[in-house]
């Protein structure tokens, strides 16, 4: 197809040329910068025109934008998070709206494991005195830490990334608990309520979708029912928490520990009280950060855009209902 015949369409951020190259001759890319937080002003003048849309996590697709996008006929996520979306106006236009399930669980379900036996066995602080001296001799009584076998994990969403999750505990000697609106089984675990996983763990795990229901699911009551030697997981989405009960939380030692791969806000900035603290670690959404996963997500993501530009139904759709057959 001649060039100025190709679709128009918006990657929000520039990505490594080789997670793309399917795009390569099937649209026209208008390409924002690395590391964007907004989308591009040279982009928005593009909006006019984009028959496509292929965002990351941070960019915020709102009512607004689609009113400048009239031509819009797809939007491809790559995440498999669509908090960033408003996936309601994009149901009642009928645009489809792509993300990218399932490839990232392993490494996500990883990272949890890592943020856990890091905090666990107090990895960053034991580094950090080794390297500024303070390792004088093997010490007794010295950077003691709590076992995860024997422990009990209590996972929250027992999605594909929850079971991961399970599984790595399973096989670490740990007890299982579970809450799921929509799982009641899974082997070697024990489905309870909300509450009870608040109660009985050890480990409090989050990896369920951010939603109005699930905004600050994690809030001063939560805290308040958790067990003191508690220790909090976050490679979900940061605004699960209550930042600021979080925060008391932490300095008033109602829970031991919380490591964080999300955080409310994101970034957080480096000079947020959080950081002071030393029962907090947190690192920069990296949940899905190895060379493989990230490859994945492009892919699949440019599957889902490609799809949708030549009008057939996505491999991965959030809203299936925009199809005639499903509405
Ligand atoms: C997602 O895909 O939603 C993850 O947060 C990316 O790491």
């Amino acid at each position: 197809m001649p060039e100025n015949k190709l679709p128009v369409v918006i990657l929000t951020h520039t990505l490594p040329e080789g997670w793309i190259s399917s795009l390569k001759d099937r649209c026209k890319l208008y390409i924002g910068p690395q590391d964007a937080t907004k989308l591009d002003p040279s982009l928005l003048k593009m909006l006019p025109q984009a028959e496509g849309l292929f965002t990351l996590l941070t960019i915020p697709v709102t009512q607004a934008i689609l009113d400048q996008s009239p031509k819009l006929r797809v939007i491809s996520n790559m995440a498999v998070g669509v908090d960033n979306i408003d996936i309601t106006a994009c149901t009642r236009r009928k645009i489809p709206v792509g993300n990218t399930p399932g490839v990232l669980t392993e490494s996500t379900a990883d990272l949890t494991m890592a943020l856990m036996l890091s905090i666990a066995r107090n990895i960053t602080q034991a580094q950090r005195d080794a390297q500024d001296g303070r390792w004088k001799t093997w010490s007794p009584a010295g950077w003691l830490g709590t076992e995860l076998n024997g422990s009990t994990i209590g996972i929250i969403g027992m999605g594909k990334i929850g079971k991961a999750v399970a599984n790595r505990a399973i096989a670490f000697g740990m007890k299982v608990l579970f809450t799921d609106p929509e799982i009641k089984d899974y082997p070697n675990a024990l489905q309870v309520s909300f509450w009870e996983v608040l109660k009985k763990s050890d480990f409090v795990t989050l990896h369920a979708p951010l939603t109005e229901e699930t905004r600050k699911l994690i809030n001063n009551e939560a805290f308040s029912l958790m067990k003191p030697n508690a220790i909090l997981i976050n490679a979900a989405r940061g605004s699960l928490i209550d930042t600021d009960a979080l925060f008391n939380a932490l300095k008033y030692h109602h829970i031991r520990a919380a490591a964080l791969d999300v955080t409310d806000p994101e970034p957080l900035p480096s000079t947020h009280p959080l950081f002071s603290l030393p029962n907090c670690l947190i690192v920069p959404h990296i949940g899905s950060a190895t060379e493989h996963t990230r490859q994945q997500m492009a892919a699949l993501a440019c599957k889902n855009l490609l799809a949708g530009l030549v009008g057939q139904m996505l491999p991965h759709c959030v809203n299936p209902e925009v199809y005639p057959l499903n509405s």
